[in-house]
């Protein structure tokens, strides 16, 4: 069922899960939560041993507390069931392994069994300036086999030289069939949706290019602020955190050809593709083609927020919102924009891709005085899960003073259809892929560098023409400049 690069057999499971930086806050509100999920669902085998590592001196008694205390935190109130947990505590193991010293595996090595031709799965969501003397460790200790996968959180990089410097590394140790680069959006249930939209359906596909196609709009906006992130994200700014990631694989997943089937080569093929068709916004365009912003104090659901300088302490170029106007030159999308923005501190946290549609050719009503809208189709990925495909529809009457046309949708509330299903979170199906070895919802090196590419030269664009984040108010849709950048085109953001 599973295409495999080399035609080669499904690996097996995995019999040991290794997670790095265990203790950390990833850890704690995602991956031990998620873990729990698979435990209590019997989707992980029961001899699946997990073993926790991180810098603090702990021994397994003391993170498993640190474990419970989290599910107890994170884990929503209808899976907590005090003997599940208790037995999936009993799973956990831990470790103290300095990452930044590769020569203290050792005792990782004895710990898991390293000599042993186990099914391995390696889980880092450390730092990833601690990736290279990790990899460095992992091999020392034996666990480098061609039986071991390694998932890597983001971020990978900072521009493709670091990311590239990170791959390398990795790729001295591990193949590419054996890297799982993990970009949590692939792992949302609502994303997927978008690949069962597009082609397990007759209807669209034969619209779905230049000729139906007149703009798409891709949102993901958020109302927190730095979130105690202060050490992360000053510096690397909206562009690099969202959009070089998760918007861009939305943007491939909207835009690239039908894979040949839904397996790891065939839908990656696909989207570096579309990643390598972006067409540059560099030191010409930037400023015509993108706009930045960073969030000044203001409100988001009625409440009085500060600034980003404010939370960070002191002034910063970072930008908190970008927005760009993108094109993929190939023939499907030719003259079609990609309207992308996400930023923080925004009116309301929704991922959106709206597509509208072009005009029928020639209306039939005009004489009539009906005006006319094209067809837009609206796929809602959060908070709730929701498609929507405006169509005209006549107004009631006897239309004695002429016929009224009215936008109305066709809704699929998804989250209604499958009411009797559980909402999993991404990285619940992230982690047990991993642990079963499929990687076609992970981010291969070809994709992850394309994605670099394209953004290195929107921020060499904006070296070249001092273009610096313009101020908006928390709990507003950005800067003006955000506005004006679809609006030049006669087109308005769908909020
Ligand atoms: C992360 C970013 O990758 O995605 C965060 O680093 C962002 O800044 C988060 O808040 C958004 O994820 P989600 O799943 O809440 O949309």
């Amino acid at each position: 069922m599973i295409e495999t690069p080399s035609g080669a057999a499904r690996p097996l499971p995995a019999t040991r899960l290794l997670l790095f930086g265990a203790t950390g806050d990833l850890s704690k509100r995602m991956l031990l939560p998620s873990l729990y999920a698979l435990h209590a669902e019997k989707l992980i085998a029961p001899g699946l041993r997990i073993v926790g590592t991180a810098r603090s001196d702990l021994d397994d008694d003391a993170f498993r507390a640190i474990a419970g205390q989290a599910l107890d935190t994170y884990l929503p109130a209808d899976l907590k069931d005090d003997e599940t947990i208790a037995a999936f505590l009993d799973r956990l193991r831990y470790v103290a392994v300095d990452a930044s010293d590769p020569t203290g595996f050792a005792s990782l090595a004895e710990a898991v069994g390293a000599g042993e031709e186990q099914p391995t799965a390696i889980y880092l969501s450390t730092a990833p300036s601690l990736f290279g003397s990790t990899i460095a460790g992992l091999q020392a200790a034996g666990l480098d086999g061609a039986n071991v996968r390694i998932g890597l959180e983001k971020p990978l990089g900072h521009d493709l030289a670091s990311s590239a410097a990170i791959n390398d590394a990795v790729a001295a140790a591990y193949t590419e069939e054996q890297t799982f680069r993990i970009d949590h959006y692939l792992g949302k249930e609502t994303v997927q949706n978008l690949l069962a939209l597009r082609f397990g359906n007759r209807l669209f596909e034969p619209l779905w290019n230049a000729e139906g196609i007149d703009h798409v709009q891709i949102t993901v906006s958020e109302t927190v602020g730095l979130e105690g992130r202060v050490s992360y994200y000053d510096g690397v700014g909206a562009l690099r955190d969202m959009l070089q990631n998760h918007m861009l694989q939305l943007l491939a997943l909207v835009a690239m050809e039908a894979p040949a089937r839904f397996g790891p080569r065939s839908v990656r093929d696909e989207k570096v593709k579309v990643l390598r068709s972006l067409r540059p916004i560099d030191r010409a365009t930037a400023a015509t083609h993108s706009v930045t912003g960073q969030y000044g104090e203001g409100a988001v659901a009625g409440k009085a927020v500060p600034g980003y300088a404010d939370e960070l302490g002191r002034a910063s170029a970072t930008e908190t919102f970008v927005a760009v106007k993108a094109h993929v030159d190939n023939w499907r999308w030719a003259g079609v924009p990609f309207y992308l923005r996400t930023g923080k501190r925004l009116p309301n946290r929704h991922s959106e891709i709206y597509i509208q549609f072009r005009q029928v050719p020639h209306s039939i009503f005009g004489s009539r005085g009906a005006v006319l809208q094209s067809n837009k189709l609206l796929i809602r990925l959060q908070p709730e899960e929701s498609i929507s495909l405006y169509t005209m529809a006549k107004e009631p009457g006897l239309d004695r003073e002429g016929i009224r046309l009215r936008e109305v949708p066709l809704d699929l509330s998804l989250t209604t259809a499958f009411a009797g299903f559980r909402r999993r979170i991404a990285y619940e199906r992230l982690l047990l892929d991993l642990i079963e070895g499929d990687p076609t919802l992970f981010v291969r090196r070809d994709e992850v560098e394309a994605q670099w590419q394209w953004v290195d030269a929107i921020r060499d664009g904006w070296a070249a023409a001092g273009v610096q984040p313009r101020p908006y108010a928390a709990g507003t849709w950005g800067p003006s400049a955000a506005i004006a950048l679809t609006e030049r085109d006669g087109v308005s953001w769908h909020d």
